[in-house]
């Protein structure tokens, strides 16, 4: 019997691909009016789609779902796919349409033909998930909820679709790049717990892809090891990321010798034990994240199996101590996360060809220019992390390692560097002309550094850069007019930095500006009415500062403005009346200054 069902399950895996692919061509779109008059689809399917199109609200939705008209062919519309031989629908990807509904409309579990179900990122979370019946899928083999806006104990449901391959009911943290007020991406977290994981993955064998980003684990206790060994055979990605998972790392794990992913980073606030050295002898392993699992002891010297390692996340696990790991041939690596480790180096260790380095983290243990010049120079470098402290704690010299001005001048050479984050750096001894080495720079975040002097004039060099993020970092004199060059940012975040003196009416200048958070860092004088020029502008918080006069007229001509925050300044005067122009907004605070007027 279980054979037969397996023969069938590939079978179908094998008709889904064909299908995939016919729907593609189908569902892009042409006119409705040249289709030929008979319909694939099954008019009940149809008024199931229909109703649950009803359900939804589509008032900050990408879409309006207007192909999805009654009277016309169902296979055709928007996110939905059907069985060209019988009509059925088998995928419903309604994936990234924000839109949002109270619950799941009961007219879904009706497609019990899907395969593929795909609502992430829409807000459909309410009461009645519980209760909704995923049972009824029994075809279905890629089930993605992640971002869904779900709350409450995972639907138990769900535990009984045995064909899943897939599974995602991750959240995935939306990146600030986005925009720090972006949309509210808030209400497509998932809340989701679970407290009997050993029943939840009981009868999901099947499985490939197991996402529970989030998902809070807490009370399964430490058997979540164990119970994937024995359940869950075939898992190929392992992704549990901050689900509050009790440690240590079971060696069970080590029976899941196809795992080509694992992420695991964010979990233990117990320890996690020794550093699971069986992960190492995973043949096909491409993705290890183990950053912040309190991980302890010493890696091991030896290389890993795999031969494809793209990803190595060690970051953020003091205890972990060692030399750096030993990459018999680091062709494939893409990225290496070794900052807030204990880990020292052993010249000439990176004797290995880091080729294809794209993304590298160090702390300061590693920061020396020994070290870096055995990297050689790293072709493909895109972004280069430098924790030049570690925890106050671990009572590391400072005073070592701490002139970068040679360090510098390596990193000087990438020139295709697109991220640089600096953090707890001392800039002292760096020449600030260095910065224009760095043309291709699109984020530049600089935390708690040391920086005795004035913003350099050659900041206005990074033409390119989109988001500048400076925080704890204390210059001396004003901003410089040279700020207005960067006429590509989009975002610009400035918190706890000395500037003093007023803003320079240059920064009028960057029209692409979206976000514009600046904070408890010291301006003076008025605001330059130039500000009004900032046309894109979504968000501005500007709160802590000696701004005073007047808020600019010219603050009305920001009509994209959703958020303006111009809190514990000096402002004064009347509130300019150019601020009824600004409809869009949604959070508007003047408090704490001297103003007046309505
Ligand atoms: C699609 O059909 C409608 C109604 O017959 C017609 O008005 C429209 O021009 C057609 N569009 C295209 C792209 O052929
Ligand atoms: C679709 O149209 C048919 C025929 O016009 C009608 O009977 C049916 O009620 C409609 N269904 C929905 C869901 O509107
Ligand atoms: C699920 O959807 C999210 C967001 O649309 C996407 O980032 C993620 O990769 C998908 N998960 C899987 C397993 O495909
Ligand atoms: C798993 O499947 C078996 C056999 O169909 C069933 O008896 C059991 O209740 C299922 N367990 C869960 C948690 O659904
Ligand atoms: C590793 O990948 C290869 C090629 O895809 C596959 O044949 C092999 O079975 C995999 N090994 C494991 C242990 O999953
Ligand atoms: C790296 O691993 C190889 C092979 O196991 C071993 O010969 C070598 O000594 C190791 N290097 C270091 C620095 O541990
Ligand atoms: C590191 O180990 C020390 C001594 O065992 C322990 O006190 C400390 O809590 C550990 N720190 C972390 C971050 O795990
Ligand atoms: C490293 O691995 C790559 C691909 O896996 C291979 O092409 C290359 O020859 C290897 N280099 C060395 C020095 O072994
Ligand atoms: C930048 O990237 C290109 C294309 O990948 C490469 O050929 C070039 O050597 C790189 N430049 C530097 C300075 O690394
Ligand atoms: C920064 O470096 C300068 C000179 O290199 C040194 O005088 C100063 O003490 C350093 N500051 C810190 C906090 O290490
Ligand atoms: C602001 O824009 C106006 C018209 O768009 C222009 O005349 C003015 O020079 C600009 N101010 C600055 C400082 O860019
Ligand atoms: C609001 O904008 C309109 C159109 O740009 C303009 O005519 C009007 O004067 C503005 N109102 C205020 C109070 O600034």
């Amino acid at each position: 019997m279980a054979s037969i069902g397996w023969v069938l399950l590939l079978f179908l895996a094998q008709l889904h691909t064909l299908l995939s692919t016919s729907i593609a061509h189908r569902a892009d779109g042409g006119n409705l009016t040249h289709l030929p008059v008979s319909f694939l689809c099954h008019p009940n399917q149809a008024k199931a789609l229909l109703q649950l199109k009803k359900s939804f609200s589509f008032s900050r939705s990408t879409t309006r779902l207007s192909s999805w008209r009654n009277g016309t062919d169902c296979c055709l519309w928007e996110g939905v796919g059907c069985d060209p031989s019988s009509g059925h629908v088998t995928i419903l990807d309604l994936n990234n349409r924000c839109l949002s509904s109270h619950g799941l409309d009961p007219a879904l579990f009706s497609l019990i033909s899907l395969w593929r179900l795909d609502l992430s990122m829409n807000d459909i979370g309410g009461d009645n998930i519980q209760s909704a019946g995923f049972e009824r899928f029994t075809f279905l083999t890629h089930l993605n909820l992640s971002n869904s806006g779900l709350y409450g104990q995972i639907p138990p449901s769900i535990s009984k679709l045995v064909n899943l391959l897939s599974l995602d009911l991750s959240t995935y943290n939306i990146d600030y790049s986005l925009g720090f007020y972006g949309p509210n991406y808030y209400d497509y977290y998932n809340n989701l717990w679970e407290s009997s994981f050993d029943t939840f993955v009981a009868n999901l064998s099947n499985l490939r892809e197991l996402y529970l980003d989030s998902v809070d684990l807490s009370n399964s206790g430490e058997e979540w090891g164990t119970s994937l060994a024995a359940y869950v055979p075939q898992l190929q990605v392992l992704s549990l990321a901050d689900c509050s998972l009790s440690g240590p790392i079971h060696k069970a794990l080590s029976r899941l010798h196809s795992l080509v992913v694992i992420n695991l980073q964010g979990n233990f606030d117990a320890a996690a034990g020794p550093f699971p050295e069986f992960f190492m002898d995973f043949p096909n392993l491409t993705v290890l994240q183990l950053s912040e699992t309190n991980l302890e002891g010493r890696l091991p010297s030896r290389p890993f199996q795999s031969k494809n390692l793209r990803v190595l996340d060690l970051s953020y696990n003091m205890n972990l101590s060692g030399h750096v790991p030993n990459f018999s041939n680091a062709s494939s690596l893409e990225t290496l996360r070794l900052d807030g480790t204990n880990f020292v180096y052993a010249i000439p260790t990176p004797s290995s060809n880091f080729a294809s380095l794209k993304e590298l983290a160090l702390n300061r243990n590693l920061i020396s220019v020994d070290f870096l010049s055995a990297f050689g120079r790293l072709k493909s470098l895109h972004q280069l992390d430098l924790h030049c402290f570690l925890d106050n704690e671990l009572d590391i010299d400072l005073d070592s390692g701490s002139d970068l001005g040679p360090i510098f001048s390596w990193i000087g050479q990438h020139k295709n560097l697109t991220s640089l984050g600096l953090f707890g750096c001392n800039f002292s001894g760096v020449p600030p002309i260095l910065l224009s080495n760095f043309m291709n720079l699109k984020n530049l975040e600089i935390d708690n550094c040391d920086l005795p002097r004035p913003m350099p004039d050659a900041i206005g060099e990074l033409t390119n850069l989109r988001n500048l993020y400076i925080e704890f970092a204390w210059f001396s004199g004003p901003m410089p007019a040279a700020i207005g060059e960067l006429t590509n940012l989009r975002n610009m975040y400035i918190a706890h930095c000395g500037f003093s003196g007023p803003m320079p009416p240059a920064i009028g200048k960057l029209t692409n500006l979206r976000n514009m958070y600046i904070v408890d860092s010291g301006f003076s004088g008025s605001m330059p009415a130039p500000i009004g020029n900032l046309t894109n502008l979504e968000a501005m918080d500007i709160h802590g500062c000696q701004i005073s006069g007047l808020i600019p007229y010219a603050i009305g001509q920001l009509n994209k403005l959703r958020w303006l925050v111009l809190r514990g300044c000096n402002f004064s005067g009347s509130i300019p009346s150019s601020i009824v122009n600004l409809t869009q907004l949604t959070m508007l605070d003047l408090s704490s200054n001297s103003l007046n007027g309505t």
